[in-house]
């Protein structure tokens, strides 16, 4: 799908079909209003004879319309004029999208990007429009042998700005949305394969392949004696128990030279997460599939990356292994040796995304961070505390803590602050190693995060739990890409 801005008035677009808004009790808004004028007043006559209300979503599609060089009009119910925020924005230009993927018309020329929204410029509304048509637009048919294909996809989408002086700022808003929504597409990819093909080695892979695809962009991949050799005892303990060879995966992406500090993220790469010894329960143990999301989000941040060059230096570091039940399996009460040399008592197998991002946190070290941030499906504690609108936020920087905030605000891509008080580290207390894997039943979200903190306390760091928001269960089940658009916005911002 191909975007692109542009500025000028409705009537006068010589393409497939014009997109305009049409508000609550059918009331015009502009660009509807113009096309109104042009045809002599077709489209409030069609309005009163009360086939669309504006309700939020609604659509109507018109055909053979005299005055105006396009082929279709059609209308979008935006709801009220003055309560059009970033949700119902998104659902305006999801209905668009759906609906000119159904018809005929194969490129449009939309108008919803003039839509008034309070706080929002033109960036954000180009932008959010771009990756929501992407987003859209996505659907995961690979392992289908009957792909459901369109008969005739839309193909070129033209978004307008008010006017000339904004198309700078349109185009840059086009090559930012399609940098993000290639990031988010990349994420969704490999977190929707299962665990049989989404498998460490396959994630290594990948990140070879798509890294070879940018410039400044360079993979390392370590294999289980590199590993062991680094004495990331802690990892390995997860990985041992699955017959699937961990990997730990070093993208770098640098524009600077190597004074420039890094921004370094760390994302959880289980393939498969069954618990171990201290198995699941069965029903929807399928989307532990999903365990490697924070995994997926940073390569697919560092696509993004990737695509808009930005001067900063970025470094994505994935430890990556199955945990599965096994003869060779940690068992609960098991003592492991972390690379930072704390001994960790694993009380509970199934609490291993901390054991493996620990020592992965503690590798980061050695690239001199400017910040370290951790992406990771770590807790079912964080999806009964925040659901599935906002990732859990947690760091030891609270300059770091609130840009994050603020990026995920600005794209939607939202995310919360939890306390890291010290009086929760009490719950981490071990008898028999030096901490122990798991902090009992109340506060799971925080005291992970308490956890990862006795690791991290040499740099800025910040660890997002993104259990909640990185894929969608039930009928729409799938990953979401989530959250691309936070770190991408937020690596932005640093320029
Ligand atoms: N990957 C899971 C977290 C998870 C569970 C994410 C359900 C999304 C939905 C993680 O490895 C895990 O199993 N965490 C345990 C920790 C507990 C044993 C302290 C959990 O949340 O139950
Ligand atoms: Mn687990
Ligand atoms: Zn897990």
């Amino acid at each position: 799908m191909e975007i692109s801005v542009k500025s000028g008035t409705p009537e006068k677009q010589r393409s497939a079909c014009v997109v305009v808004g049409i508000f609550e009790r059918r009331k015009l808004s502009p660009a509807a209003e113009r096309m109104d004028e042009a045809t002599n007043g077709y489209i409030s006559s069609i309005l009163r004879r009360g086939d669309l209300e504006g309700n939020l979503g609604q659509v109507l599609l018109l055909h053979n319309i005299e005055n105006v060089l396009c082929d279709r009009i059609l209308l979008v119910g935006c709801g009220k004029e003055r309560n059009i925020n970033y949700t119902q924005y998104r659902q305006i230009i999801i209905a668009s999208v759906n609906t000119l993927n159904d018809t005929g018309a194969m490129d449009a020329v939309s108008y919803l990007t003039d839509l008034n929204i309070k706080g929002k410029d033109t960036h954000w509304k180009v932008r959010q429009a771009v990756e929501c048509i992407h987003h859209t637009l996505y659907s995961f048919d690979k392992l289908k042998s009957q792909k459901d294909t369109e008969r005739r996809p839309i193909r070129k989408l033209i978004l307008n700005v008010p006017n000339r002086r904004e198309l700078s700022r349109g185009e840059r808003a086009v090559r930012e949305g399609n940098a993000i929504a290639e990031g988010s597409r990349l994420a969704r990819e490999l977190g929707n394969l299962p665990g049989n093909i989404c498998t460490p080695s396959y994630l290594a892979k990948q990140a070879v392949k798509i890294s070879s695809l940018y410039q400044n962009m360079k993979v390392t991949v370590l294999d289980q004696d590199e590993i062991e050799k680094l004495g990331m005892g802690s990892f390995l303990s997860v990985a041992k128990g699955s017959r699937q060879a961990p990997k730990l995966i070093t993208i770098e992406y640098s524009v600077l030279g190597n004074d420039s500090k890094p921004y370094v993220l760390v994302g959880k790469g289980i393939t498969f997460d069954s618990g171990g010894i201290s198995i699941k329960p069965s029903p929807a143990m399928d989307e532990m599939k999903f365990d490697m999301c924070g995994a997926a989000s940073v390569i697919g941040t560092l696509a993004a990356i990737g695509e808009l060059q930005p001067e900063i230096n970025v470094v994505a570091i994935i430890p990556s292994c199955e945990n599965m039940p096994d003869g060779d399996a940690n068992k609960p009460g098991d003592v492991v040796t972390s690379m930072a040399g704390l001994t960790i008592e694993v009380l509970n197998t199934d609490a291993e995304g901390r054991l493996i991002l620990c020592d992965a946190l503690t590798y980061s070290e050695k690239f001199n961070p400017n910040v370290v941030i951790d992406v990771a499906t770590l807790t079912g504690a964080c999806v009964v505390a925040l659901g599935s609108q906002a990732a859990g936020l947690i760091g030891n920087h609270s300059p770091l803590i609130n840009d994050l905030l603020s990026a995920g605000q600005y794209t939607g891509d939202r995310a919360w602050e939890l306390p890291l008080w010290d009086e929760y580290q009490d719950q981490l207390k071990s008898n028999f190693a030096d901490i122990a894997n798991i902090g009992g039943k109340e506060a799971g979200t925080i005291t992970a995060a308490c956890f990862l903190s006795r690791f991290t306390k040499k740099y800025n760091w910040a660890h997002l739990d993104i259990a909640g928001v990185a894929w969608t269960s039930g009928k729409n089940k799938g990953a979401t890409g989530r959250p691309v658009p936070l770190l991408t916005q937020y690596l932005l911002d640093q320029l």
